[in-house]
Order: C-alpha cells, then structure tokens, then sequence
C-alpha cells in the first residue's frame, strides 16, 4: 500500500481571485490566476474537500470611467462589453467557478452599504480635510515623505501628481497598526510567500501607517457605489472592490452561507496588489469584527523576456492566442508549471513549445501511445490482470508515483503547484524508465507470459495514477487519458490508490496522439509570433499556400469606430486615425489618404487587424491595420453590415 494517506485534514476550502478590472480584455496575467485557483479547486475536490471558488469583475472607479469616456460609452456599458470577455475566456478555459461577482450587481453594492453604514456609525469612517497629494495613476493620496521629488522640483512636477485639497471620509487603519504587526508575526501562514510576508512587515514598520481615504467626491469622480450616509460621495474603488471576498457569500445577505465559507481557505493575488490585501483588507475586517482569511498568497509576475508586459509596449499576451494555437489543456500546463510560484516567470513562445513537446508529446503522449500499441501487439488489446512486480525498477517506479501523490496532497496546505506538476511528471519519466527496464518487448518472446503482463499492468495503473493527479490542471486531455485506459473521464479520490483500479481485461485504445508533436518553425525563437500550427492540425497545415482554421484564427479582425482621423504631416498618402476597439482606444497610421478625406471616416465602422505588431511610421506608433478592398489603384474601406458595436470580433 502507498505510505501517503489519500485524505487531507482541511475540511472546506474557499478560494478567490482578485476581480479584474473591467477596462480592457482579460491578458495572460488574469488567466494565471484563474487557473492556478481553478487547478486548486479541483485538487481539493478531487481529494474530497468541499469547495467554493470565486472569481469576478472589479467594475467602478477612475480606471472604467475613463476606458468608457474614450469609448465614448457609459461605464456601466462598458463593464457590459468587457464582463463578457472575461466569463467567455473562462468558460473557454474549463474554470469551475461555483460564482462570478460583479460589484456592479445589487447584492453586492447593498451589502457594502451596508457595511459603510455600520462602520460610519461606529465612528470607524468619519470626515476631515485632506489637503495633500493625490497619484492620479494608482488613485491614491500619497505623503510628500514617499514621493520621490529630484533637487528644485517639487512634487507637482512629477507625472499623475496634483495637489487636492477636500473633503473625505476616512477608515481608520492606522488604529489597527500594531494589531495587524503581531497578527502577521503570530500567523505565518496569513501571507505567503515568506518574502512577500516580510515585505508587509517592513512597509507596516517603517512607514507611518495612515487613516484610509474611502471617499471619492461626486465632481471628480461619479462612477462608484453611493456613500449611504453622504450622497455627495462615491466610495473609493478598493474598499468597495475587497469587501466582494464577503458579500458573495452573503455577507449581510445569507447568514448561514457565510458562515459555511468564511473566513477563505485562500486568497490568491498578484505582487502588485500585495498592500492592499494584506494591510487595507485585514484591518478592514478586523473593524469588521470578522476573522481574516486563512492565506493571502501573492504569486509573482509574467514578463515578456525581463520586461513588463504592457499595453503601451503591445507586448501582452492574449490567452486566446496560445489556445486557439496549443489547445486549452497545454496552455493550463504551462501556466501551472513554468512558473515558480510567487517568482517572476519569462514568458516565451519558444518556452512554450519546448514544453509541449518534451512533456506532453514525449513523456506523457508517447507513454500512452507505447502502452496501447504494445496491449495490442501483445494482449489482443486487453490489459491483462497481474500483480504488480517487486523488483527494483518496480520500487523505483512506485517511490516515484508516491512522491507525486505527496506533492498533489501537500498542495493543499502548500500551494505548490510547480512542484507538483513537476513530481507528476516525474512520475511519468518513471513509467517510461520502468518500460525501457523491464523491456516488455522482449518478455512478449517468453514462454511464461506472467512478467510481461505484470509490466503492463503495473505500468497502466501507474499512469492511471499520473492522469489522475494531473486531471486538474488537464481535465480535457486527462479525461481523454483515462478513457483510453477504460475508466471514466472523471477521476475519483479512489483513483489515486496503489491496488488496480483498471477493469481486468479492460480495452485500452486511443483515436491518435494525444499531444501530437509541434514542429517549432524557424521563427519562434523571435519576437515575432510563430506560424505554428496547432497540434490537431499540423498534418492539414503542411499544404503551402492553405490556412487551417486554427491558423486563420490567429489574426484578430475586429470591427472598429474611427473616432478622429487627420492627415500625417508631410505625407500626401497617410492618415492618422485615433480608434475605439471596444475595450481600447487607438492610433493607426492608414495608406488612404488619397481615396478618404479624414471627415469622411469619423463616426465610421471599418475592419481592422488588430493583433498586428506595433509599428512606427513617421514617429507615430500604428497599431493595427485597416483593411481596405484594392481596384484599379483605389481603396474601398472594408466595412460590416448593419450596425455592430465596435470590437465585435469577425471571423
Ligand atoms: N481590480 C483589481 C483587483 C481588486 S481585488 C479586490 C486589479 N485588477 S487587475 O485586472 O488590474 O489585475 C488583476 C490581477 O492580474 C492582479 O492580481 C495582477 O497582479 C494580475 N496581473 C496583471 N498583470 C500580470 C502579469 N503580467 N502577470 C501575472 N499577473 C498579473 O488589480
């Protein structure tokens, strides 16, 4: 019997990601953190665990204001359009989320007026003059000791900075200092990792920890949940946002269910937002009288090479490129295992591939294709019943599958997924090991058939063990796996156990490769994107001069309304139009000036590619390209019928 215990002493588990923002499309970034708390969910699930994952949208504030202001749209349309992105990519993803808030739904604006109100009239919130600095950028009021000010100027000179002087309503966090000091010192697993603990320590020890400003006046900002006890204010977009961690689970609302789900198991953000969930949010409940979640785990970034991904730079990456390129399970597989969890990871298409193919295709495809085909040539395709052997490599394959069940278990206090993922597949480099030792090819030519029949099945119900725990963080492709072994698509915690669960004589099959192999073209290496196939389709894609589908995909024609356009200076060929895709506004520079006067365009739908890398022309920065129709040396604007709202996507 395996030494690791198939049970874990947690006995519910909430996780929640933070809510992302409804100004523009879901990045790589947000798919991260959705799966990693997916993949978690479904660990505890498969373990037996009763669980409650929430993920959702973040849809007040400066930041959707002004994204719907340059869309020229009101800001609860635009959180309209974008929400949707956002719940399709999910859906697309095989996110199990058991809720999906919006701070824009009435059960959630009401529960946190509610909770405005009970701390305005316990003088936790009270009102006073602010007369300081103000970054527009992260919409906070900074101290002018934390502004870094260059000799003779003065903090007015830096960028997003501006002087403000009003009245506020305040919280008051800085009650809550050296409670929330020794809270940290005496939970060490409140914020993990141990670095990023340290790092709320320092700043709680070394900066002076103010009164939280909640309050935002209505004549500077209107988009926001109305202060119930003043209408003139709108309540500051964090303190609004972090109370969704509760009121999804009917704070105020739903007294039982709150009681079954708070406070969370786990509560996963990125680096950036370290602050304002491990200082802001534990004093806010603390004032609350509620109890803090059990960890707040900070993971780190993904960068493009070392550089930050950003929109300005135009090197974020869609999700949706890599999974209409890779397939969803290989993309979930690269998130969970390329980046150590809470450090930085480089992102890289190269990266990617060399992944797919060395663990997917070779380590994990390869072993169930080996395995069917050898059933087949050698058992008439039933898995023959047999013990399993006792020799060494047959030690050695089953301290390695323990060693993965350990990681998946210990995932539950640790977080580890890397880790796991890596013993998982480890366990799966064993089974090809144990094959290439026990050489079955060669018993098949023995009298006695008993040790050839051992070795299959002890090697089946190994990776029906590996699939088992990598189901997870590969429900398509591991469901896939697990049927070929003649079990059903989902797994059970008894999956996990050491004695056979394959049916005897079950009939293993497969319908093709499971990760077929990607060959990487010549041009992956480079910055620019590959012209890789998918793996469904790379025998279709050989054809010079034929899309697959998949191929055709990858561009992203989007419709688009022109919301300015003039001539480029010193050209008589070029315009410069500023458009609005839905979620983002643009520039592009566009060849027509000779066929368009710039007034003709605005107001105008056109089609535009908008996935095209960035490009400098005449020191404007065009990003995307129009598509227009060419006869005889004229352009005619490509355009849709009928009315459609600008970043529909074509295809
Ligand atoms: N709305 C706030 C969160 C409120 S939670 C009460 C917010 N939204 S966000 O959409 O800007 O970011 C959401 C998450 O995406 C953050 O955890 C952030 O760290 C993460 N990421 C943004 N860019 C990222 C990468 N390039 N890589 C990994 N995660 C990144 O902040």
């Amino acid at each position: 019997m395996s030494a690791v215990p198939l049970r874990t002493s947690v006995d519910r588990f909430y996780v929640t990601t933070p809510i992302y923002y409804v100004n523009d499309r879901p990045h790589i970034g947000h798919a991260y953190t959705t799966v990693v708390a997916d993949v978690l969910a479904r660990v505890h699930r498969l373990f037996g665990v009763p669980t409650f994952f929430l993920t959702g949208t973040d849809e007040h504030g400066q930041k959707v204001q002004q994204a719907a202001r340059a869309a020229g749209i009101s800001p609860k349309e635009q959180a309209d359009r974008t929400v949707v992105r956002f719940q399709e990519l999910w859906r697309t993803l095989a996110i199990t989320n058991d809720d999906f808030i919006r701070t824009t739904e009435p059960r959630h604006t009401a529960a946190v007026q509610a909770v405005l109100r009970d701390l305005y009239e316990r003088g936790e919130i009270y009102r006073a003059e602010y007369d300081g600095w103000y970054d527009v950028t992260s919409e906070t009021f900074v101290a002018e000791r934390d502004l870094h000010v260059p000799e003779g100027r003065t903090p007015a000179d830096l960028p997003g900075i501006v002087r403000i002087r009003e009245s506020n309503y305040f919280f008051r966090m800085s009650a809550y200092r050296d409670w929330l000091v020794d809270y940290i010192e005496s939970h060490p697993d409140f914020i993990r990792p141990e670095f990023r603990r340290n790092e709320t320590l320092g700043f709680l020890r070394t900066k002076e920890l103010g009164d939280l400003c909640i309050s935002r006046p209505k004549s500077r900002l209107e988009w926001g949940i109305e202060l119930p006890f003043d209408r003139d204010y709108v309540c500051y977009v964090w303190f609004d946002a972090l109370l969704n961690y509760i009121t999804a689970i009917g704070h105020g609302r739903d007294e039982a269910m709150f009681a079954r789900w708070w406070p969370a198991s786990l509560q996963l953000v990125g680096k950036d937002i370290l602050t304002t969930h491990t200082v802001y949010w534990p004093t806010m409940l603390k004032a609350l009288g509620l109890p803090l979640p059990r960890t707040v785990f900070a993971h780190g970034w993904w960068l493009m090479g070392d550089t930050k991904m950003s929109k300005s730079l135009g090197n974020v990456v869609n999700p949706l490129d890599l999974i209409g390129r890779y397939g969803v399970d290989a993309f979930r597989y690269f998130l969970a295992a390329e980046m150590p969890f809470g450090q930085d990871a480089s992102f890289s298409e190269a990266a990617f591939m060399r992944r797919y193919n060395s663990d997917l295709a070779n380590d994990l495809g390869n072993l169930l294709s080996r395995l069917v085909t050898m059933t087949e040539r050698y058992c008439g395709g039933r898995l023959p019943t047999a013990s399993r052997t006792d020799d060494a490599a047959g030690a050695e394959l089953a301290a390695a599958v323990d060693a993965a069940r350990r990681a998946s278990l210990d995932l539950v206090t640790t977080y580890r997924l890397d880790e796991a993922v890596g013993a998982a597949i480890k366990a799966v480099r064993a089974i090809n090991r144990y094959l290439e030792v026990r050489a079955p090819w060669n018993q098949a030519k023995g009298a006695d058939r008993g040790p050839l029949h051992s070795t299959l099945r002890t090697a089946a119900e190994a990776l029906r063990v590996c699939a088992t725990l990598l189901h997870p963080v590969m429900p398509g492709k591991m469901g896939e796996l697990r049927a070929a072994l003649g079990l059903s698509a989902d797994p059970s915690p008894s999956d996990l156990a050491d004695d056979p669960r394959i049916p005897s004589d079950a009939s293993l099959h497969t319908s093709g490769p499971l990760f077929p192999r990607i060959e990487p073209p010549a041009d992956v290496a480079t910055s620019a994107p590959p012209k890789a196939s998918s793996p469904a389709s790379s025998a279709a894609a050989s054809t010079a001069g034929v899309l697959t589908l998949d191929e055709f995909r990858r561009t992203d024609l989007r419709t688009a309304r022109v919301l300015a356009a003039e001539p480029v200076p010193n050209t008589s060929k070029l315009l410069k139009l500023d458009i609005d895709l839905g979620s983002e506004r643009r520039t592009i520079v566009a060849g027509i000036a000779q066929h368009y006067r710039p007034e003709e365009l605005v107001g105008r739908t056109i089609v535009v590619v908008a996935n095209l890398a960035a490009a400098k022309i005449r020191g404007i920065e065009s990003r995307g390209m129009l598509l227009a129709a060419s006869t005889e040396g004229r352009l005619q604007l490509v355009t849709v019928d009928g009315d459609v709202p600008p970043g529909s996507p074509i295809g």
